[in-house]
């Protein structure tokens, strides 16, 4: 299949999830996978929300694509922020970079800056999309195109599961699509400053991610506790597994 009719189909799929999930929203780490998304529902006028989470830590080059996106397409991306008092309680108990000393404290800074920032971004939505790719990594590899989000009650898609890093980059450069200029310095997946390098010729796309933990560790919280539907119980409906209750909080 050309990139051209695998793009086409993309933007069907897009729009058959908009259409069957109102509202869906786009959670939009400002990486490549997900501009290309971002440029695929903002051209083709589908709608999803489109939101990013502002941890905080984040590079000035990822910040900036935020305000590429608001020049290139006239959109504001929602950004939601860590709650301040369980950020304070956090750096009281480890200090303002604990998430250097053991996974448990790396994924506690996680959790507050990153995963209950999105369970409020995903109030009241019906379903959420992702840019994960099955190819970025050994947490990755069975990633389903849909999957029940037990964990935020609602329907997650990754439509680009089986998606290739070079046809992403194809699609950036053909529609001249704007992406972090991290990548132009050797980084290949970006998240917090602190927790992100850039990688050398032959390392894994994701070995710049919390490169001093081991690859199973690598994942942040806001991705481990989705289902795939194939594993569901025949008879157990979405509605049966139930919603998850939130603290409320509004956007940031
Ligand atoms: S992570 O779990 O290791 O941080 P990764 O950076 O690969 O995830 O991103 C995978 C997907 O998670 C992104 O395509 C995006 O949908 C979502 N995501 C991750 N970080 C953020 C963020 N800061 N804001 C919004 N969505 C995010
Ligand atoms: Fe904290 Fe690092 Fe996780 Fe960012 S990636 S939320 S700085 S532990």
């Amino acid at each position: 299949m050309s990139l051209t009719q695998k793009t086409a189909q993309l933007v069907a799929r897009l729009g058959e999830i908009a259409s069957e999930h109102r509202p869906v929203a786009l959670a939009n780490s400002l990486s490549i996978e997900d501009m290309v998304l971002t440029h695929l529902i903002l051209e083709n006028k589908i709608p999803v929300e489109i939101f990013s989470l502002d941890t905080g830590r984040l590079h000035e080059e990822t910040l900036k694509v935020i305000d590429d996106v608001r020049e290139r397409y006239g959109y504001r991306i929602a950004v939601y922020y860590p709650d301040a008092e369980e950020l304070q309680a956090y750096v009281a108990n480890n200090g303002v970079n604990g998430f250097y000393n053991s996974v448990e404290q790396r994924k506690g800074c996680c959790h507050v800056r990153k995963v209950r920032p999105l369970q409020r971004a995903l109030k009241g939505k019906q379903a959420w999309i992702t840019g994960m790719r099955r190819s970025h990594g050994e947490t990755r590899t069975d990633l389903q195109e849909k999957q029940w989000d037990s964990g935020n009650g609602l329907w997650k898609y990754n439509p680009l599961a089986d998606w290739q890093e070079k046809e992403i980059w194809q699609l950036i450069r053909d529609n001249q699509i704007p992406y972090n200029s991290l990548y132009d310095k050797h980084y290949a997946s970006i998240g917090c400053q602190p927790c992100t390098r850039s990688i050398t010729m032959g390392e894994d796309v994701r070995a710049g991610r919390w490169w001093w933990e081991d690859p199973q560790n690598k994942e942040c919280g806001l991705h481990v506790e989705a289902t795939p539907i194939s594993i569901l119980p025949a008879d157990d409906s979405p509605a049966e597994v139930g919603q998850r209750s939130y603290d409320g909080g509004d956007q940031g």
